[in-house]
């Protein structure tokens, strides 16, 4: 992707049911309130990101393309960064090669898991395929794990602890189960939202302010250094 384009964030993993949509869903509305323009893209066949989008709430006052054919994605993809501060990419809970396709132009990518073996193994083996792209492409693709529907904190720190050993990167943040999270998925919407002074909405905060140092002040450091050696 080219410089001076937005940032790209791409949810995937290979385990369905994860959260993918539910983070894109919930940090999109947050970005968006904020004043950032955020752009989605939709590359899940099951197209469930475009249904929420579709409900009329916050969710469809932003830009969405959806892109089953992964021939046509990157040209899409650097259309809406050209265009917007943020783009975020919903990918199916598959492995297949739309999935490769969105990691190839990510700054960063989300790997939620849930607080499980599968999840967890899913999640390392997402972290594989980044470092994989890494190798081809010759690009710098941050990747994060993220604990989402986390119910009792005793096995969400085992997750995590595996998380940690597997090498995913997993974010301080973490997603709690909770059923506004399910409500919000009939209206387009978000606890950001439905909620604004709830514990999920501060999940969803956290979340948002941990990635914004990731995608915007780590890489505005890393310019101001580039600028001072030159
Ligand atoms: N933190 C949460 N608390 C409660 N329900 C959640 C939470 N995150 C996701 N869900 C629910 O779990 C299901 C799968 O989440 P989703 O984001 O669609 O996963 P994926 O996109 O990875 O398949 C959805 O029904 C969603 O509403
Ligand atoms: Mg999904």
């Amino acid at each position: 992707m080219a410089k001076g384009m937005g940032k790209i964030l791409v949810a995937a993993t290979g385990k369905g049911g994860a959260g993918k949509t539910t983070s894109i869903a919930c940090l999109a509305i947050y970005w968006h309130l904020a004043g950032k323009s955020v752009a989605l893209l939709d590359v899940d066949a099951n197209q469930t990101l475009t249904r929420w989008h579709a409900h009329g709430d916050v969710l469809s006052e932003m830009t969405l393309r959806s892109a089953t054919d992964e021939t046509l994605m990157i040209p899409i993809i650097s259309e809406l960064a050209a265009d917007h501060d943020i783009t975020l990419v919903d990918c199916a809970g598959a492995n297949n090669q739309a999935m490769i396709f969105a990691v190839g132009a990510a700054d960063l990518v989300l790997i939620p898991a849930m607080t499980d073996e599968a999840n967890v193994f899913e999640a390392a083996r997402m972290h594989r395929i980044v470092d994989n792209v890494i190798s081809l492409t010759k690009r710098a693709i941050a990747s994060r794990s993220l604990l989402c529907r986390v119910k009792r904190a005793v096995v969400a720190n085992h997750a995590r602890a595996q998380l940690e050993a597997l090498n995913t990167n997993p974010l301080d943040a973490q997603l709690h189960d909770r059923v506004i999270f399910q409500e919000a998925t009939f209206h387009g919407s978000s606890p950001t939202v439905l909620a604004p002074k709830s514990a999920s909405a501060r999940d969803i905060e956290h979340l948002a302010q941990e990635i914004e140092l990731i995608l915007w002040r780590e890489s505005a450091k890393l310019k101001v250094k580039s600028k001072r050696s030159a």
